[in-house]
């Protein structure tokens, strides 16, 4: 088709240290709160995604993982809506065909939106710049605006009714911290049952709890967790980024009607990071949750072999179901 243009990139995933829950603004995706992640590298997890654009397309479609997915959602139809109104003629009567691969669990609380729609981010760059790209990927999934910079990245919530102050920066590069590991702890690979625009919805609306985090708690840890990064710092790191999933998680509790992300698993998780820190005496892992089941460690290098060895003990991998269960009733040991 002479009318038609490909291309493919891929965008790495990024994990929230200090949590965005939350938009003051739906249209423009403007949060409540700063935020500040990691981004992880594109060899380990990332989302690979093959855009075309074409006249002779009749409709927007989009393929996740090889299965075709709705393409009349919300949050890609503002997307592609916003690239159309910014590329302008250029692209006037032309469809998308979009096709994303992920090499993790897709809408499990892992951050694959945020990598697929920073996908799109990269790939429309070209034109815009790195800032202004970043409003329209946001119409996607708010936290892909993190995934354009690799390193430690705050996404400042601005003041501006425009939304033009609140745009994500690089707090430090990927050179800065690389003894830095992050440990994925797959505890499901189902798709969450709450999404996290409805969920930030319901808790904007019902939890008084969420009100004291985006206005007296993040602005002191996102200081703190700023400092802490700049320093090196892994004691402090540790403390803010469980402290941080744990609050972001009681908001989703005294959200009406409850949201559950975390299952007993994840519960066991946290047990075990937190009697192992009390064991050595000193933070060795720090765990962190999304908006699902999943746990995240970040973990320093010289530490990765010993927090591997008591994962795989307390849960040890295998597809098989009776054996994982069996390697969850082994955990009561760790607390003796
Ligand atoms: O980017 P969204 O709209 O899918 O929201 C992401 C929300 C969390 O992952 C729970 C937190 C974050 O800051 O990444």
């Amino acid at each position: 088709m002479a009318d038609r243009k490909q291309a493919t990139c891929i965008a790495p995933v990024n994990i929230a240290v200090v949590k965005y829950w939350g938009k003051r603004d739906e249209n423009l995706i403007l949060p409540i709160n700063s935020s500040l992640s990691g981004t992880l590298s594109t060899d380990q997890m990332c989302a690979k995604t093959t855009i075309a654009i074409s006249k002779s397309f009749q409709r927007d479609r989009l393929w996740i993982n090889g299965k075709e997915q709705d393409a009349t959602g919300k949050r890609l139809q503002n997307c592609l809506r916003e690239v159309r109104s910014r590329c302008g003629s250029e692209i006037e009567g032309c469809h998308y065909h979009i096709c994303s691969v992920n090499n993790f669990p897709t809408a499990a609380g892992l951050a694959s939106s945020a990598a697929g729609y920073a996908c799109l981010g990269e790939y429309f760059e070209y034109k815009e710049g790195i800032t202004k790209i970043q409003f329209t990927i946001r119409q996607g999934s708010g936290s892909a605006c993190r995934s354009m910079y690799g390193g430690f990245v705050k996404w400042e919530m601005g003041n501006k009714s425009d939304g033009s102050d609140s745009i994500a920066v690089q707090v430090t590069p990927e050179s800065h911290w690389p003894e830095m590991e992050v440990l994925i702890l797959v505890v499901s690979d189902k798709k969450k049952g709450v999404s996290s625009t409805s969920g930030m919805q319901t808790s904007v609306k019902t939890s008084k709890l969420l009100k004291y985090r985006a206005e007296s708690l993040v602005p002191k840890l996102m200081t703190e967790m700023e400092t802490a990064i700049q320093q090196k710092n892994y004691q402090a790191f540790a403390e803010i980024t469980m402290k941080d999933s744990n609050q972001f998680h009681a908001v989703c509790l005294d959200t009406y009607p409850p949201i559950a992300y975390m299952n007993d698993i994840s519960h066991k998780i946290v047990q075990l990071i937190t009697h192992f820190n009390q064991y050595c005496g000193e933070y060795k892992a720090c765990y962190t949750f999304d908006a699902g089941p999943n746990a995240v460690l970040y973990v320093l290098a010289k530490d990765v072999p010993q927090i591997l060895s008591a994962v795989c003990h307390y849960f040890p991998c295998t597809e098989n179901h009776d054996s994982y269960i069996q390697g969850l009733s082994n955990y009561s040991d760790v607390k003796e």
